[in-house]
């Protein structure tokens, strides 16, 4: 922790959650075993990025294509989510933790979706940490989903075409609200995206750990940020440009 920098710090971070089936399979149980243990490491994480003074954190927690996942596993994962809502809505209150979630809820059962509900209203006023979950959430749905809004606003004569830049574009996505994460990690060793963030994550730096997500702790996430201060993030421009040394010239 002490080799972070804490004026570098990434404002936002994003999480793609992997590996609890691995883990639960390493240990000779059911998938849903290592989604129980997952919820310890989202306790510790989120607790990690409160402390830092992390000021997002997405964690991506069930995408639109896990909808296809064995029935019994998807109403496991539903059932668990509303547990955990249940429990920890308090201590996200006591650690001034705002919930707010990004996806397709509707689709959620009916339980999970009033649960969910009442947690993001009950923590709405807190003003540290924004804890952003993604459920139901696949990037290509938030991109459909923002040119349906724009078309809307279009065809009703809300907004011109010539209007439509980045600005706007973004001000569709269900990140309105949300800066893009500086950091994205990726546990279980798997190099890709899975269809998250796709839009937000243009110029996110990216980290892979062969790490599974139930064995995620502090020190991974520490060591996960220190990778990131390490880097020159140049969005384009030359190395001079980004820091100019007195030998070199813009
Ligand atoms: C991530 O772990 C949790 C969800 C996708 C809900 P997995 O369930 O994908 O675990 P692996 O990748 O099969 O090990
Ligand atoms: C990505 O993990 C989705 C979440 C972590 C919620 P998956 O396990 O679903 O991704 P793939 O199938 O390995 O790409
Ligand atoms: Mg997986």
């Amino acid at each position: 922790m002490e080799q972070i920098n804490p004026s570098q710090l990434p404002k936002h971070i994003a999480i793609i959650m992997d590996g609890n089936g691995r883990w639960a399979k390493e240990k000779g149980k059911e998938r849903l075993y290592g989604h129980f243990h997952g919820v310890e490491s989202v306790r510790e994480i989120v607790e990690g990025c409160a402390e830092l003074g992390v000021s997002y954190l997405t964690l991506y927690a069930f995408s639109t294509e896990n909808w296809d996942r064995p029935v019994a596993e998807v109403d496991g994962l539903m059932n668990l989510l509303c547990e955990t809502i249940n429990k920890e809505t308090a201590t996200l209150n006591k650690n001034n933790i705002r919930l707010t979630v990004i996806g397709c809820v509707d689709r959620l059962p009916a339980h999970a979706y009033e649960q969910l509900q009442e947690a993001i209203a009950a923590t709405s006023k807190n003003t540290g940490l924004t804890l952003v979950m993604a459920l139901s959430y696949s990037g290509r749905w938030d991109i459909l989903h923002a040119v349906q809004n724009i078309a809307r606003k279009v065809a009703n004569g809300d907004l011109k075409v010539e209007e439509l830049g980045e600005d706007v574009f973004q001000q569709n996505l269900s990140t309105k609200e949300i800066p893009d994460p500086e950091l994205m990690i990726r546990t279980s060793g798997e190099f890709r995206i899975s269809n998250f963030l796709l839009y937000q994550l243009a110029y996110t730096e990216l980290v892979f750990t062969p790490v599974l997500w139930p064995d995620f702790r502090k020190q991974h996430l520490y060591q996960a940020i220190i990778d990131f201060q390490s880097r020159e993030r140049r969005f384009g421009k030359t190395s001079a440009q980004i820091a100019p040394s007195d030998s070199e010239s813009l």
